[in-house]
């Protein structure tokens, strides 16, 4: 059994009061073997965000995996987001834009879909690239039948059942057709402050391989957007994901039923 713990849009520079401190001491109960976060881990890319993001990853018990969301480039200094976007990232959280961690049960591989800029007005949006597909696959390729295939990413592959309209990342049907035939079980997301978990549509589906996406509310920003605080904790076997949400209700996390996903 491997737990994983996913966190989301953490968004330092701009927390609910109180929550981080609680959150640090319930993922040290829980005692995830690694912990996901799926990017936005600041406000505005700011030194002093990233300086508190990173003190709060330091407290984590087990390992921890990132990767960077739109946030998570300078706002401010435009010179800075053309010239050197992900600098900060690199120096104050982890050199890695598309880290790697395996274990026997899982292999998890993060992806970079955050832009420093895009041909269309909304900077926000995200692409995974053919390179980085490319790179999943030869991750995935290397993986054992025993070990669950994770994929993490800012920029989520299916939008929720109530926001049908929300762009999703670019990209994503080559993508999502390429993660099936490599045999992905499971992409991590966040971005849009809603937690759920869908399976993706993709073109890939003869052997009826299933994609499913896991989205995270956001963990500890006030940026939330009808979901509340929540972070997912998913326990893994082989044959099964149980996936529970814990919530932030009255000034400590709150664990929710657990959804069992063969
Ligand atoms: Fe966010
Ligand atoms: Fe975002």
């Amino acid at each position: 059994m491997l737990m994983i713990a996913h966190l989301s849009d953490l968004h330092f520079g701009r927390l609910q009061p109180g929550v981080v401190q609680r959150l640090a001491a319930d993922l040290n109960r829980v005692g995830p073997d690694l912990t996901v976060i799926s990017g936005d881990l600041t406000q505005h890319g700011r030194r002093r965000e990233f300086r508190a993001a990173r003190h709060f990853l330091n407290g984590l018990p087990g390992a921890w995996l990132a990767v960077p969301g739109n946030h998570d480039l300078p706002r401010i200094n435009l010179v800075e987001r053309f010239t050197a976007p992900f600098d900060r990232y690199r120096r104050l959280i982890g050199p890695d834009l598309c880290p790697l961690w395996r274990h026997a049960e899982a292999v998890v591989v993060g992806v970079n879909t955050a832009r420093s800029f895009g041909a269309h007005w909304n900077w926000a949006h995200g692409r995974i690239s053919r390179e980085q597909v490319r790179h999943v696959a030869d991750v995935m390729a290397a993986a054992t039948p025993r070990q669950t295939r994770i994929v993490v990413a800012h920029h989520p592959f299916v939008a929720p059942e109530i926001r049908p309209d929300l762009r999703l990342v670019g990209g994503r049907r080559a993508a999502v057709s390429q993660f099936a035939r490599c045999g992905v079980d499971v992409i991590l997301s966040g971005h849009f402050h809603l937690g759920y978990a869908a399976p993706v549509a993709h073109e890939a589906a003869a052997d009826g391989h299933v994609v499913l996406a896991v989205q995270a509310s956001t963990a500890t920003s006030s940026r939330v957007r009808g979901d509340g605080n929540a972070y997912n904790v998913l326990r893994l076997d082989g044959q099964r994901i149980d996936l529970q949400v814990r919530r932030w209700r009255d000034g400590r996390f709150v664990p929710g039923p657990t959804r069992r996903i063969r």
